[in-house]
């Protein structure tokens, strides 16, 4: 009865993760995927409470009740204390403790699980298989726990960002995995400890190494990747586990984490082998050949307040510069005086704009820009030909033309905002200095292009006044 009352709760929670994912999709309906989330979750502890007390080991219970109070009030700290800014290393320590439980409920499941003796054939075989089962779940979730420890330490700026490159390191992974194979069928054909042992030291420490070797730039996509990892680890224990909730939770969160990934790849025109192999990302310097482009031109806050007065049309492409100046409150504020005067503000959304995924997402929505009028690269695109002006708020990479029509151009092939359609263009920023692709931006030197230089809020803010 209690089981049958279990897996029915573990059916309506998992159908509670999926409408999470489903919810978690779009601004408007965000809030209602957090809840469902947060509902499955509580459903999913409920039952393993229930099916822990029916089970009738007293201390057990008491152990869980114990770690689950722990557990809840660690939670609830973080949760209160936490600047959205920080939230990316927060995410990277939470996956390390999903690695570190998959180690655990392996050398548990595999100490702990009585064969009967002798063997016949068909238990010989379940028992290589349950070998199997509890080796890839120690090997992901030791490469996970490790590998989230350094990007929180990297994101934290607890450890130097820089890509730590060691001479050949790809090959050193490479070495690693095919030693990790061979441990992998020893320990299953001998049933002894030494090659699993062997294997978790191998594995911290090619974890470490992989994240190590990786710029600080590209951490939103480790993590994103180390989420998808921690998934598979929490898979690899429900089968460890017979626990059908944690493989269909683990293989929700493996293969989420895997698109989103897959996504920011595409937003930058990377492929995932040359993420994880690191050594890419600038800090302002223009890297490779240097072209000249001509003259940019400057223009002030009050020409540009002008030019809005004028304007039926404009689309805010906001960057991560806009992060860096704070400047989301302001944008808010010009864009509420803007829509009150009768012109029709929208935003164009970069998949990859800023430093991790929904990064503007997130800035505009704090700031309380209504949803509806933020909108993504490809919805806003097309009719960049009809507006009137495009102010490029902090933005670079994701607003370059070279992307376009310099197939030499490191960024070629990048999806960018084709901002230089519309009538004007004003360009946000402080320097001539390039953005994280260290390439120089032909729009800077286009004859609609005008540069309004110095700190995006600021300046927002001299617009506003001018207004
Ligand atoms: P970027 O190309 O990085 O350019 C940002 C610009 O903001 C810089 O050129 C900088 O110019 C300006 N800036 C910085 N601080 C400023 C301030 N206080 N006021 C005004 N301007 C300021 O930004 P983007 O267009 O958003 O592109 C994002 C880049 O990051 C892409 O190359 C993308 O591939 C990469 N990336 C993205 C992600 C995710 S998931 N979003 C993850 C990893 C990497 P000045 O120094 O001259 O002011």
């Amino acid at each position: 009865m209690i089981e049958t009352f279990v897996q029915a709760s573990y059916i309506v929670a998992a159908f509670l993760f999926i409408l999470a994912l489903a919810g978690l999709s779009k601004h408007e309906s965000a809030k209602f995927g957090n809840a469902c989330g947060i509902a499955g979750m509580t459903l999913a502890l409920l039952s393993t409470i229930i099916l822990a007390a029916d089970i009738g080991n007293a201390v057990g219970m008491a152990i869980l009740l114990v770690a689950m109070v722990i557990g809840a009030a660690i939670g609830v700290w973080l949760a209160l204390r936490v600047q959205m800014t920080g939230m990316p290393e927060l995410i990277a320590m939470l996956h390390s403790f999903v690695g570190l439980a998959a180690v655990l409920v392996g050398f548990n499941s595999w100490f702990g699980t009585v064969w009967p003796q002798p063997m016949d054939a068909e238990i010989r075989q379940l028992h290589l298989i349950h070998n199997g089962e509890v080796f890839v779940g120690v090997f992901i979730g030791a490469v996970t726990l490790t590998g989230s420890i350094i990007a929180f330490l990297k994101l934290s700026a607890k450890m130097k960002s820089s890509p730590l490159s060691l001479p050949k390191h790809n090959l050193i992974n490479l070495a690693a995995i095919l030693v990790t194979i061979a441990l992998g069928v020893w320990f299953v054909m001998s049933d002894t400890a030494l090659p699993l042992v062997l294997m978790l030291v191998l594995a911290l420490a090619l974890g470490a190494h992989l994240v190590a070797a990786i710029g600080g730039g590209d951490m939103p996509v480790v993590v994103s990747m180390l989420n998808s990892y921690s998934g598979w680890a929490a898979a690899a224990a429900g089968f460890m586990l017979s626990n059908d909730l944690l493989i269909v939770t683990g293989a929700l969160v493996g293969s989420s984490g895997a698109y989103l990934s897959f996504i920011m790849c595409k937003g930058m025109n990377r492929s995932f082998i040359n993420v994880i192999a690191g050594g890419f990302g600038s800090d302002g310097a223009v890297t490779g050949e240097t072209k000249d482009y001509g003259q940019h031109r400057e223009t002030t806050a009050t020409e540009v307040a002008d030019l809005l007065k004028d304007a039926k049309s404009v689309v805010i492409t906001p960057g991560y510069g806009m992060a860096v100046a704070q400047a989301q409150y302001p944008v808010a504020d010009l864009t509420k005086k803007l829509r009150e005067k009768g012109v029709d503000v929208r935003f164009g959304i970069h998949p990859v704009a800023g430093r991790l995924p929904g990064h503007m997402n997130v800035l505009l929505a704090e700031a309380k820009v209504p949803y509806d009028i933020v909108l993504e690269m490809d919805e806003v695109n097309d009719d960049l030909s009809d507006t009137d002006v495009v102010l490029v708020i902090g933005a670079n990479d994701t607003v370059n033309p070279a992307a376009y029509d310099d197939p030499t151009s490191p960024i070629a092939g990048m999806p960018v905002l084709k901002v230089w359609d519309a009538g004007e263009v004003i360009v946000f920023k402080r320097s001539m200095n390039t953005g994280y692709a260290g390439v120089q931006n032909p729009l800077f030197f286009r004859d609609n292009t005008a540069m309004l230089f110095g700190d995006a809020k600021d300046r927002v803010e001299d617009i506003i006044k001018a207004l």
